[in-house]
């Protein structure tokens, strides 16, 4: 295959075969390493009576480890009619004690939309190097404006300004509109640097169940759940 210094999916000098491209992407596919390890290990026995402890030791072992960028999570949720639809954002809080889960966007984005007629979502990571998937599921609640306003405040003037350019999730006609925007959104930053988006919004996923998913070289995969039954959680093994 020859290599190509753009990902556009073009072919070079010639009609695309797409069939034959197709075949040889999935022999590549099957022939990529999956699970290799070495991966760490899990003991379901020692794993602590509640999920947020054991989300939260994940977490910093993924950092200490050197996992890639591991607060992307994808956030699944469903629209009125129930077409789901999922997307990757940052981890923007924990709440070990009561595992919860805090991220942000805009009102009017599809996330937003969704989550307004129905308020429940669930969350997954998953950390190649580790083989280590984590699936958090339950209803969530807008936190009030000064979780908000810190939420948005505490960025860069960058991502600030990101935030206000153009209307997220609606169409965009070109870079030309993409940079007009941009730089008008810089200077409303710099000019007011306490201003937060009216869309602007903070999110929080109280877990109601939890399954951690510990993948094996040898297969010997381990699921862990944990439901939560009011106060208590209740944990069992499942097939992986
Ligand atoms: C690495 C990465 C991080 C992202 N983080 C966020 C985020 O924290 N909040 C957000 O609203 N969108 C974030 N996005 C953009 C979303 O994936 C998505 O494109 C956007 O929220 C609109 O999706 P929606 O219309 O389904 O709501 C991120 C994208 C990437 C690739």
């Amino acid at each position: 295959m020859p290599s190509r210094d753009d990902d556009t999916g073009g072919t070079p000098g010639g009609p695309p075969d797409r069939a034959a491209a197709d075949r040889e992407l999935l022999a590549r596919v099957r022939a990529a390493p999956v699970l290799a390890g070495p991966l760490p290990r899990f003991d379901p026995d020692t794993a602590p009576d509640t999920p947020g402890p054991l989300f939260a030791g994940w977490l910093d072992r993924a950092l200490t480890d050197g996992v890639r960028e591991p607060q992307i999570m994808t956030l699944s949720t469903a629209g009125e009619d129930g077409t789901p639809s999922a997307r990757v954002l940052i981890l923007r809080g924990v709440d070990s004690a009561d595992c919860a889960f805090v991220f942000a966007g805009d009102r009017g984005s599809g996330k937003g939309r969704d989550l307004a007629a129905r308020p429940v979502a669930a969350l997954t990571w998953y950390w190649p190097a580790q083989g280590r998937q984590i699936r958090m599921a339950g209803p969530v609640d807008v936190l009030g404006e000064d979780a908000t306003r810190q939420d948005f405040l505490g960025r860069s003037a960058r991502s600030r300004a990101a935030a206000f350019t153009g209307r997220v999730s609606t169409p965009l006609g070109g870079a030309e509109e993409y940079e007009r925007e941009n730089r008008a959104a810089e200077a409303l930053v710099a000019a007011e640097p306490d201003r937060v988006p009216a869309g602007h919004t903070v999110y929080r996923l109280r877990a109601g169940a939890a399954e951690f998913f510990q993948a094996d070289p040898a297969r010997h995969h381990l699921r862990l759940r944990y439901t939560r039954e009011g106060d208590r959680w209740t944990r069992t093994l499942l097939w992986p």
